[in-house]
Order: C-alpha cells, then structure tokens, then sequence
C-alpha cells in the first residue's frame, strides 16, 4: 500500500490541493545529486557509530548509485506520492534494496538534510560563478588593452565632463566586478557549513563523526548550534544580496553601452549577435542583450527582497516557510549565470567607433585643463574656474571651440595666458585615464583577478 514518508500517525488522506502545495519536487529536483551525495557520506558515518555494517553500508552505497544514475539518464520515475528530491531518493532506495533503505534516515532529518543539500549544490554553483565572473573581466581588461587609443567624453549627469580614454571607462566597470569577485570568496566560507547531523533541531543521538562528514562533504566547518544549523538560510539570503549587487553593476554597465549605441552617440554598435530587430519598423536594431541585462537586475533584486520577508519573522529552527529559499535561489543562480556569459559576449563582439567618440570631444571638455592651466601659473582654482568659464562663454558668443580661440581672446581674460595653452594629458596620478595609468589599471587586475 502506498504510504507516505511520515504517515505512520496519519489517518486522514491528504486534501489533493495540499499535496501540491506542499510538494517541492518539480523544482528541488535538481538537487539530487547533492541529496545522493549527502547521503552516501551519511551512511559511512552510520557505520562508523555501528548502526550499518560494511555489507549494509555497500548495498547502500550501490543503491544509491543506482538512483542517481537513474536522474542522470532521465528515467527516474517520480511516484505520486514523492514530496521533495529527500523522499523521493529515499522511497526509491527502499525499492531497490528493501527495508535496509529504511536504516539510511536513522538519526537523520530531512531538516539537517534539506541545508546540507542546499549548501552542497550552491557551492557547485559558487564555482561556475566565479568562472564566468572571471571571464567576463577578462573581456573587459583585454579591450581596454586594445582599444588604449581611443579618447571620448567622460560624462556627470549625462553632461560633458572631460577627456577620457575609452579603455578607462572599461576599466571601471572591470573593478566594480573584481570587487564582486573578492566578496564571492568571502561568503563561501560561510555557505561551507555543514549542518548533516543535526538532526531535526536538537542533534545526532547516534553521535556520528560530524567532522568526518564535513571532511567528506568538502566542507569547511561544522554548523556548531544544531538549532541554528537547521534553520540558517543566512547564507542563500547573502547570495542573493552578493548577486543584486553585481547585478546593479552590470544594469550601469548596460545603460551605458544602450546610450552609446544610439544614433545620437553613435560610439559603439552591438554585434548582430546579440541585437534584435522589430516586427513593425524595419530599420531597426534593437539592444536587447542589454536591456535584459539591466531589467534582471530587478529580477534578481526580487528574489532577494522577497527572501528576506519570508525569512522576516519566523520562529527559531526549521518550518515550511523555509521551502521558499529555492525557487528564488535557483532563479537568480539561472539568470545571473546567462547574464556573465551574455554580458561576455556582448563585451567579447561590439564594434567601437573612434571617430563618433573623437567627435564628441568639443574643446568646452578641456574647460577643467584650461582653469588647471593657470593654476599652474600659481592663480587659485577658484579664480581659474571663473576664468575658464569666461572662455567658454566666449567661444559659445562667437560659434566656435575654445581651442579656436586667438591667443589675444585669452589674454583679453587674464595675463598669464601665453602660446603654451591647450596643451594637454597631464593627468598622471594614479587613477586618472593617462596612458601610463590606464596600463597600470590593467595590469593590477591580470594580477588579482587572473584575468
Ligand atoms: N522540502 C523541504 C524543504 O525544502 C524539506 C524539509 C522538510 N522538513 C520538514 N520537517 N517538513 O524545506
């Protein structure tokens, strides 16, 4: 007779709607082979405390192989009853091997199970991550390395600030992401806890070895409060927060690269690759790639959010709410890891036009030079930046840049002026977009981010 898991004090049936509502299979499903892996450790550390032999813990181990495989090949057959990936595996356990299946929980809880999992599968996840973080800072260093030769508009408010090299602006966006990359590596020690034996809230009665477990696991540490291990879903919350970030980092990105993109700007033009066209008018391409990029970041932002007010109020140790912490985790590791690889691509193929960016340098960017200029001549700023204002004003009078302006023009705005102005890249202190500068940026990230 079918019978679920827990059913033993169970008289009533399950309300059908209830058993879907409560069913997390569809997407927990994924975790199976962190679930399989969780318990083949398990049981060696049942047979370390006695409660296995070598003979039961092998035709564990066999039938638990066997499983895994069967997810692998895609024949695995889910029974109506199967509530989460945790029953699921261990019902078909029991078919394969018999009632010795039935000895695999013992001391066990799907609560310290479910974390272990969970922990298990987003350390994979952590790996992949930082691969594609990697690379995407590598597209980004290796055309800052070529593309040095480009000048274009620096801008603050969208408005015209002051000369800068393209490769600086690359740049920026690559330490934003390094930065992610750094805080990557420190929120994994804390997802490497290990919670397996903790039981259900109050410990393993069976004292099994939880370092063995960790050991392993490959985790770094062991959960050391049961209630707590349990019940700490801090780690996924943090992930998310950890992804939200770099997200609102890759939408700056993205809406730089869309103003560019635009006929009015016309700097850069994004590969075929990852542009669309419109169904209605025909001249169009369309920079969808990244406007998904800034529109996940809100996506992820979610996900978040929404975790964080699931986990908002809830009393100590493990309830259902806690079920919750997947289908938002799983969405922002699924989208965050297609937006690196996008963002990659879209980095990796768009053409860049160095005429459009040159055209844009109007000589009023040189406005910041031209007050430094006499700074220089031992003048202060605040008088200067009047000065230069001036000059501005009266290139604008008379229609043209301020380079076009007679050298008597600049003297008639202050004595100091002599043939020497206008000449410019002064700005060689570390950070600036010289040359000297740019290639210092670019070799400190190759450094620390083997990129
Ligand atoms: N599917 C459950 C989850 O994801 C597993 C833990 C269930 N534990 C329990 N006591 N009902 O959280």
């Amino acid at each position: 007779t079918k019978q679920k898991l827990w059913g033993g004090r169970f008289t009533g049936k399950t309300d059908p709607l209830m058993h879907a509502f409560n069913q997390s299979l569809q997407y927990d499903q994924r975790m199976y082979a962190a679930d399989i892996k969780g318990s083949i450790a398990y049981a060696k550390s049942l047979t370390l405390v006695g409660i296995l032999n070598q003979e039961e813990e092998q035709k564990i181990i066999q039938g638990l192989h066997t499983v895994e495989k069967e997810w692998k090949d895609g024949v695995f057959k889910v029974k109506e009853d199967d509530e989460d990936i945790h029953t699921a595996n261990e019902r078909r356990l029991s078919e394969l091997i018999g009632p010795l299946g039935g000895k695999l929980h013992t001391g066990r809880s799907r609560n310290d199970q479910v974390a272990t999992d969970v922990r298990l599968w987003l350390l994979d996840e952590v790996k992949t991550a930082e691969r594609d973080l990697k690379a995407l800072i590598c597209v980004l260093v290796e055309r800052a390395d070529n593309e040095k030769d480009y000048l274009l508009p620096g801008y603050t408010h969208l408005q015209r600030g002051q000369p800068i090299r393209w490769s600086h602006l690359l740049l920026s966006y690559a330490f934003s992401f390094k930065n992610d990359l750094d805080r990557l590596s420190q929120i994994a020690p804390r997802i490497a806890v290990l919670p397996l034996g903790s039981g259900a809230l109050a410990g393993n009665p069976f004292v099994v070895d939880r370092e063995f477990l960790a050991k392993e696991l490959g985790f770094d540490s062991v959960a050391e409060n049961s209630l707590w291990g349990v019940a700490d879903r801090d780690f996924i919350a943090e992930y998310m927060m950890w992804a939200t970030l770099l997200m609102t980092h890759m939408s700056k990105m993205a809406e730089d690269l869309i103003i560019y993109s635009t006929a009015e700007f016309g700097f850069i033009t994004l590969s075929d690759a990852y542009s669309t066209g419109s169904s209605m008018m025909p001249q169009k391409k369309n920079p969808d790639s990244l406007e998904l990029l800034r529109g996940k970041s809100g996506r992820l932002f979610g996900n978040m959010a929404g975790f964080m007010m699931t986990l908002k109020g809830l009393p100590s140790t493990y309830n259902k709410d806690l079920q919750e912490d997947k289908e938002p985790l799983f969405d922002t590791v699924d989208n965050l890891s297609a937006c690196l690889r996008i963002a990659e691509g879209v980095i990796s193929t768009l053409e860049v036009h160095g005429n459009k960016m040159r055209a844009a340098l109007t000589m009023d960017v040189l406005a910041t030079d031209l007050a430094d200029y006499l700074v220089r001549k031992g003048i202060p700023f605040r008088e200067t930046h009047h000065v230069s204002g001036r000059a501005v004003a009266l290139a604008e009078a008379r229609q043209c840049q301020i380079n076009e302006l007679t050298l008597a023009d600049f003297k008639s705005l202050h004595e100091e002026f002599s043939e020497d102005v206008l000449a410019v890249e002064r700005r060689q202190a570390i950070g600036g977009p010289s040359r000297k500068m740019v290639e210092r940026q670019i070799s400190k990230l190759r450094h620390e981010s083997q990129a």
